[in-house]
């Protein structure tokens, strides 16, 4: 009898101390099952009234019920006190945690901005490959094979291509290159577009230099060519003004001087004031105050005649800007090679 009285008496408590949700309940129960005048200690009270030889036997029971009960609120208390922190309320008017956003690379931003105005003076952008042909690269733009010009560019060539043709000259026009200049994409241009035409295409360009403060083996290039009627180099140096006065929001002055490309006649070199040291000399400017930032000039017929048009009839310019070398000018950068390191100490500088 007073087993079974036990046995009720572990199943009730049992159940009752799951289903607990605050703590006035837990305190009632406690007290309920395991206190002094709780419903344990009535019942082992009863255990005087039975004979000496049974009373150890259900003295173990009860004991035995007991712990199981203890234990059962202190796992209880501890589930308690582990979530206690853990709020799940939330402070709406709290200030939001801040995201971390990126932000263009500085060439991106200078890319953006030139794009923009390019736009706006009616040129369309394109895009080129960056594994090139030889053809493109070179042969298209008037470098043709074994031409010394090509010394000019030290190129990354790439080995493995094949091709079932035999014909050896076929396969070294069509063979492929890192595209060292974006001039590779004047012939693909005129080809596509015909004239009148207006583009700019920019992106990575790659040549095997020794690196310096000026000098990268990637920088970027943005190209730009108008094709159109007695297209003079007044057109040319009115349109690089432009670009200029934009970029920086003054008047900077260029410096343009002869300079020798086979895709343009005649050609130009324009340099830019060094801005980093005002002129006064420094590694960027080899002491000389002027940086080395475009070539340029008028569209060599045999351009215009790889492309599938006529130079008796059409005539333009092309300028091919080295946009790493402006951002330095731009954002005050004295090393070329902190553009592509990636850290980030450098670009979270814009
Ligand atoms: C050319 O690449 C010609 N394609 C430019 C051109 C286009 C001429 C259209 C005529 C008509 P050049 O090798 O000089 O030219 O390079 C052009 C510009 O790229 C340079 O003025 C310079 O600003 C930049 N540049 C050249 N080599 C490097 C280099 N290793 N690292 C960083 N910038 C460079």
């Amino acid at each position: 009898m007073i087993n079974e009285q036990l046995e009720n008496l572990r199943k009730e408590a049992l159940t009752e101390i799951k289903k607990i949700k605050d703590s006035d309940t837990f305190k009632k129960l406690k007290i309920k099952y395991l206190g002094r005048k709780g419903q344990l200690s009535l019942i082992l009270r009863d255990l005087k009234k039975f004979a000496q030889a049974e009373r150890p036997k259900m003295g173990s029971l009860a004991n035995e019920i007991k712990e199981e009960i203890t234990k059962a609120f202190e796992h209880l208390e501890k589930s308690v006190k582990k979530n206690l922190g853990k709020t799940t309320s939330y402070d709406i008017t709290l200030p939001a945690k801040r995201m971390l956003l990126g932000h263009l690379h500085p060439l991106s931003q200078i890319e953006t901005e030139l794009e923009d105005l390019m736009v706006s003076l009616g040129f369309k952008i394109i895009d080129g490959p960056e594994l090139e042909s030889d053809y493109y690269n070179f042969i298209a733009v008037n470098v043709p094979l074994a031409h010394p010009a090509r010394d000019m560019q030290d190129t990354f060539f790439v080995e493995d291509y094949k091709f079932s043709n035999q014909d050896k000259e076929l396969e070294e026009q069509y063979r492929l290159v890192l595209r060292t200049q974006t001039s590779a994409t004047q012939v693909r241009c005129i080809e596509q577009f015909g004239a009148p035409l207006r583009v700019i295409s920019h992106g990575r360009v790659f040549r095997y230099e020794a690196t310096d403060a000026r000098h990268e083996t990637t920088f970027d290039q943005l190209e730009g060519l108008m094709i159109d009627k007695e297209i003079s180099v007044v057109n040319l140096i009115a349109y690089l003004k432009i670009i200029v006065r934009q970029l920086f929001n003054r008047e900077i002055k260029l410096r343009v001087r002869p300079g020798y490309f086979p895709f343009v006649e005649p050609g130009m070199e324009v340099d830019l004031e060094c801005l980093i040291c005002q002129g006064r000399g420094c590694p960027v400017c080899k002491k000389t105050g002027w940086v080395e930032m475009l070539g340029c000039g008028l569209v060599h017929p045999n351009v215009i005649k790889a492309g599938g048009l006529d130079p008796a009839k059409w005539s333009g310019f092309a300028f091919g800007i080295g946009i790493t070398r402006l951002a330095m000018i731009k954002f005050g950068i004295n090393d070329i090679r902190l553009f592509n390191n990636g850290d980030l100490r450098f670009i979270n500088q814009f």
